[in-house]
């Protein structure tokens, strides 16, 4: 049995890329308000290492607003395919803005600009109005680089729990959790 929770999540989530599925990056992000409220949507994985697993946003966005006062968080994976689902619970920091900027930089022109465009979660008046903040960024960057907004960057959730659920006949899943104790893992199996 594998110790180690990150090397673990990097294989299966390998033979999820592999496997053919669509976005198998793809997480529900689950963070929580003031008033204890808490609000899931879906994120896009972007790194995943012993520091943690990354994702980029908008900062100013419901999330990020949740984030800011209260940073923590937790991912939901599930690929059908594998019939394997894992949990990650912990608490988020900002990447570095030479990690945001790198990975900026990787972004086709166009989705840079919508980064630009979107007040992400805002309350917009009219699509015309969202497509007119598209073109005003593309006609301030026009024949330049489109430079990485300051609302827009990534967390980076440092887990203290990492769940792995493994679907199996009868309902005999499988569930191996993994918590922080000092500098390493503890695993323990739990009833499906
Ligand atoms: C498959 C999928 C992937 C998504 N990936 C991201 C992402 O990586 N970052 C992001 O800000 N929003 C992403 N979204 C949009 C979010 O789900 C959400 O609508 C948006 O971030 C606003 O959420 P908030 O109002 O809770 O902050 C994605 C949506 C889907 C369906």
């Amino acid at each position: 049995m594998e110790k180690d929770p990150i090397k673990r999540f990097r294989t299966v989530f390998r033979r999820a890329q592999v496997s053919g599925i669509e976005l198998p990056e793809a997480a529900a992000l689950a963070t929580v308000s003031d008033d204890a409220q808490p609000s899931v949507r879906m994120v896009l994985l972007k790194h995943a290492d012993d520091k943690g697993f990354v994702f980029y946003t908008n900062l100013d966005s419901q999330k990020g607003r949740e984030l800011k006062r209260n940073p923590r968080a937790s991912l939901c994976f599930w690929w059908p395919a594998l019939q394997e689902q894992v949990r990650i619970e912990g608490s988020v920091e900002l990447v570095s803005t030479s990690e945001a900027d790198d990975y900026f930089a990787t972004r086709d022109r166009n989705s840079q600009l919508g980064a630009w465009a979107s007040q992400q979660s805002s309350e917009l008046p009219s699509l015309d109005e969202l497509r007119h903040a598209f073109d005003e960024a593309a006609k301030q960057y026009e024949k330049q680089l489109v430079p990485r907004p300051p609302h827009w960057s990534g967390y980076r959730l440092r887990p203290d729990r990492i769940e792995f659920w493994l679907g199996k006949p009868y309902r005999l899943h499988e569930r191996y959790l993994y918590s922080r104790e000092g500098d390493g893992w503890m695993m323990t199996m739990l009833y499906p």
